[in-house]
């Protein structure tokens, strides 16, 4: 029998592990004869301290996948657990919240803001929530020599190659030890050996900070390193 009391425990629980579950999602966009299903019903549960590759081909769904994970899009149906929290019911506002607390992205493009510093870049989120302190700082320096770029640290994004800039944003994303980490075709503008590192980065992260990981690409360079491997064809995960 379940009393609410269990029900409350159970929810403390998942908040506390975090993690990520997608129930039956569903993304159409567009509307009409124009209207194509991004996701098709699919389900998907990532651990605390558990890294999961999606490898699909272009246009099959893969960034679709990580808007809806991470809240910066609505599923047409289906529910998204972050940290023990739906997003689907929550407001715009409560979303972007937590997003920026609970969710780390690593985006095709990188995404940094032109006039800030690399080390700029990976401070403004705790600065924003108010959270900028020696350990913050401390925590800014490891990450920037983590993906090799402590000789970069001052530079602004123009003086940055392209894989530069997104190894800086994969330093960004971390700086957070957020709950959930998204990353997309991180390895696009990097070569092999780069691209190696960043994986081994971001396995490594994975497990040491329980953070649940899931990232998705056309290259099967990642295969090894994740826990476990889908395959996305047409909106559906198998
Ligand atoms: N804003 C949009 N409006 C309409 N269709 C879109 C939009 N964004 C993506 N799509 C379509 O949704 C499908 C999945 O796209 P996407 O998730 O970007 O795939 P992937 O990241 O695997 O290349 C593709 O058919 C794409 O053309
Ligand atoms: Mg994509």
């Amino acid at each position: 029998m379940t009393t609410p009391a269990s029900d409350n425990q159970a929810a403390a629980d998942t908040g506390r592990s975090g993690g990520l579950r997608l129930n039956d999602v569903t993304l159409t966009l567009g509307d009409g004869d124009t209207a194509v299903t991004a996701l098709d019903d699919v389900g998907l549960t990532v651990a605390p301290g558990e890294f999961v590759a999606v490898v699909g081909p272009s246009g099959s769904g893969k960034s679709s996948l990580l808007a809806v994970a991470g809240g910066l899009q609505r599923p047409t149906s289906g529910t998204v657990h972050i940290a023990g929290t739906e997003l689907t019911t929550l407001s715009d506002k409560e979303r972007t919240a937590t997003r920026l607390r609970h969710i780390g992205f690593v985006f095709q493009q990188s995404n940094l803001l032109a006039s800030l510093t690399v080390r700029e870049q990976l401070l403004l989120p705790l600065h924003i929530d108010g959270r900028l302190d020696t350990t913050a700082r401390t925590r800014a320096d490891e990450l920037i020599e983590a993906v090799g770029l402590t000789h970069r640290a001052g530079s602004r994004p123009h003086q940055l190659s392209g894989g530069e800039r997104q190894r800086a944003g994969l330093a960004r994303a971390l700086m957070t030890s957020p709950a959930v980490l998204l990353v997309d075709e991180p390895t696009s503008a990097l070569d092999r050996v780069r691209s190696a590192e960043a994986v081994r980065l971001i396995a490594e992260q994975t497990h040491e900070r329980n953070t649940a990981t899931v990232m998705v690409t056309h290259d099967t360079v990642i295969m090894d390193a994740a826990d476990r491997v889908y395959e996305m064809v047409d909106g559906r995960l198998s």
